[in-house]
């Protein structure tokens, strides 16, 4: 274990598989004290025992929840909210309810959790928050993925809102925009896209490889990777940004 984050306390949303745990696991790796939280505790079930983590149910869309953790844990140095969900839709297809998922998870969450934790942050002039947006958003289109475009593009602009109104503060709050990284999740779409077209599930596959310029895919590690640059005082000059890794998906 090194020692970037030595001293300070995470809260990670979503730490129960994929970029969030992988971020998480980063995190406590240097030094930090991690909360990690997730709607499913039963993904954080090998991580219980250890002292560096503490574990608790929380599911994003609860904003009540949300803000008893803030009043609970008052010595958040570094917020990761990873929280978010891919649907698979276009403005025609998309219903009501898919954009209300959408909008409340991947972007309300965040503007609950970021009034849960800012103010102690505030308070002790450092925080670092860190909100997971995609390449597919203000950036770049993804076929298909109309409100996950819409919410994650409204990531992008809640981060720099965030970081201009305290900007001076000592609080910082940026982004990172994935391309398609290997994670539970995107096997599920994977899977999907197979049943959609008939493909067999390792053409779907590479159907996802394919538009990640590299040749394959990202891992959730080197998303983590730049998530600890950000949560780390290395990047005390950085806010506002939209950090792309995506192997090249947005070039
Ligand atoms: N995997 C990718 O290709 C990719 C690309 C760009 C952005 N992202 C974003 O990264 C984030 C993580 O995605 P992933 O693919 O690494 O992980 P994933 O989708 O495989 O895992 C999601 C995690 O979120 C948890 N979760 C689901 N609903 C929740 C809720 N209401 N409250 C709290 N936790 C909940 C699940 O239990 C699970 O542990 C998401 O915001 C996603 O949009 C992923």
């Amino acid at each position: 274990m090194s020692s970037r984050l030595a001293g300070k306390t995470a809260f990670v949303t979503a730490a129960g598989q994929g970029i969030g745990r992988a971020t998480a696991e980063a995190f406590a790796r240097e030094g930090a004290h991690v909360i990690a939280t997730d709607l499913n505790t039963d993904l954080l079930a090998d991580l219980r025992g250890n002292a560096q983590y503490t574990l608790e149910a929380l599911n994003a869309l609860d904003a009540a929840a949300i803000a008893e953790a803030g009043l609970r844990h008052p010595n958040v140095d570094i917020l990761f909210n990873a929280a978010g969900f891919v649907h698979h839709n276009t403005v025609l297809t998309c219903t009501e309810d898919e954009w209300d998922f959408a909008m409340n998870l991947n972007v309300r969450s965040m503007f609950h959790t970021t009034k849960a934790f800012l103010p102690k942050m505030l308070e002790r002039g450092n925080g670092s928050i860190i909100n997971v947006s995609s390449g597919a958003s203000s950036i770049k289109s993804a076929a298909n993925r109309f409100v996950y475009g819409t919410s994650k593009a409204a990531v992008i602009g809640l981060t720099k809102a965030v970081a201009m109104d305290f900007i001076k503060t000592g609080v910082r709050c940026n982004a990172i925009c994935p391309g398609t990284v290997e994670s539970p999740s995107l096997r599920d779409r994977v899977s999907a896209l197979a049943a959609s077209t008939g493909k067999t599930v390792e053409e779907a596959e590479a159907m996802f490889v394919a538009r990640q310029p590299m040749g394959r895919l990202g891992t959730a590690d080197e998303i983590a990777a730049a998530a600890l640059y950000l949560a780390s005082d290395e990047s005390r000059f950085t806010t506002g940004t939209h950090m792309v890794v995506d192997g090249g998906w947005t070039l």
